[in-house]
Parts: structure tokens; C-alpha cells; sequence
């Protein structure tokens, strides 16, 4: 996503890490079959029920994602999908620390029953919640848990 259609003041970053592209044909048993694309839509559309716009980014590299944070400091909320990055992103960890809202870790998988590396994340400690083993409706409860967040800040 580039330029002024990046997104506004208000709005909600949805942010998805490293080969989460590849959602639908990737190890469909793990991550279900709904693709990014999907996702994306269903979150925008619920959004768009409340009065929010989503800005959707998808980055196979930290420095895209870490710039993401930096340009949507104005933006209401997060959910953050970091991907492999959960174990040593180190950056994006500290962009997060600056971003001022609400924001969501989500994984589609439950990695608390998977490979032990994958028990670390860096962010968790930061994040204002962690949503995991849902596959795609973790990202729509995310996206729930945020509207009654913000709802209560206002
Ligand atoms: C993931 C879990 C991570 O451990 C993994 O590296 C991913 C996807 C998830 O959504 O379950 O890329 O974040």
C-alpha cells in the first residue's frame, strides 16, 4: 500500500508478517483455507459496519512492516499478525512500542501446541491482547474486541 491511500487518522492497520500471502494454499491444516485476500475483506467489511476504514498491509520484510507502524502512529488501533517475526522482531517490537492505541496479537495457529521455538514472542508482553488457535475468525474477534475498546475510550 503507498501513498495517500495509506490510510487516515482513525482508522485500523491490520498488519500481516512474513508468508502470510501465502494463507490458503499454505499447510491448510494448520492455517485453514480462507487466503489473505479474505481475511481482509471480512475485517474491512465488519469494520466498515462501525464507522472504521481498515489499512491492509502484507510485507515479507520487518523494515515494510516497521514503516507501516511508523506511518499509521495517527491510526485508532492495530491487529498484528508478525508471523515467524513473533520469535525475534525485534524492530517491529519497538515500532509497536511507540504506536499509541489498542492493538492485537493475533496467529491463526495455536502455536502453544506446535514447535517449541514458537513459544517465545517478543510483542506479546506489549500487545493489549492475544487472540491464537481461532484460524480466520481470530483476526474478526480482534477486530471486535477493538470497536468495544475504542467504543470505551471515547
Ligand atoms: C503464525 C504462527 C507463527 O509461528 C508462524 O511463523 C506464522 C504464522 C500464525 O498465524 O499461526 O507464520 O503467526
Amino acid at each position: 500500500m503507498t501513498g495517500s491511500d495509506f490510510g487516515h487518522a482513525g482508522d485500523i492497520l491490520l498488519l500481516n508478517g512474513p508468508n502470510l500471502a501465502q494463507l490458503g494454499t499454505r499447510k491448510p491444516e494448520v492455517y485453514g483455507t480462507t487466503t489473505l485476500a479474505e481475511i481482509e475483506k471480512r475485517v474491512a467489511e465488519f469494520l466498515g459496519t462501525h464507522g472504521y476504514r481498515l489499512t491492509c498491509v502484507q510485507s515479507e520484510d520487518e523494515g515494510d512492516l516497521v514503516r507501516a507502524v511508523h506511518r499509521a502512529s495517527e491510526h485508532a488501533a492495530a491487529i498484528v499478525n508478525p508471523g515467524a517475526l513473533m520469535m525475534a522482531g525485534w524492530s517491529l517490537r519497538d515500532a509497536l512500542e511507540m504506536f499509541e492505541g489498542p492493538w492485537i496479537e493475533v496467529h491463526l495457529s495455536n502455536v502453544w501446541a506446535r514447535e517449541s521455538f514458537r513459544h517465545t514472542s517478543v510483542l506479546s508482553p506489549l500487545a493489549t491482547g492475544v487472540i491464537c488457535g481461532l484460524r480466520a475468525e481470530g483476526y474478526l474477534l480482534a477486530a471486535r474486541a477493538l470497536v468495544d475498546l475504542l467504543a470505551t475510550q471515547r
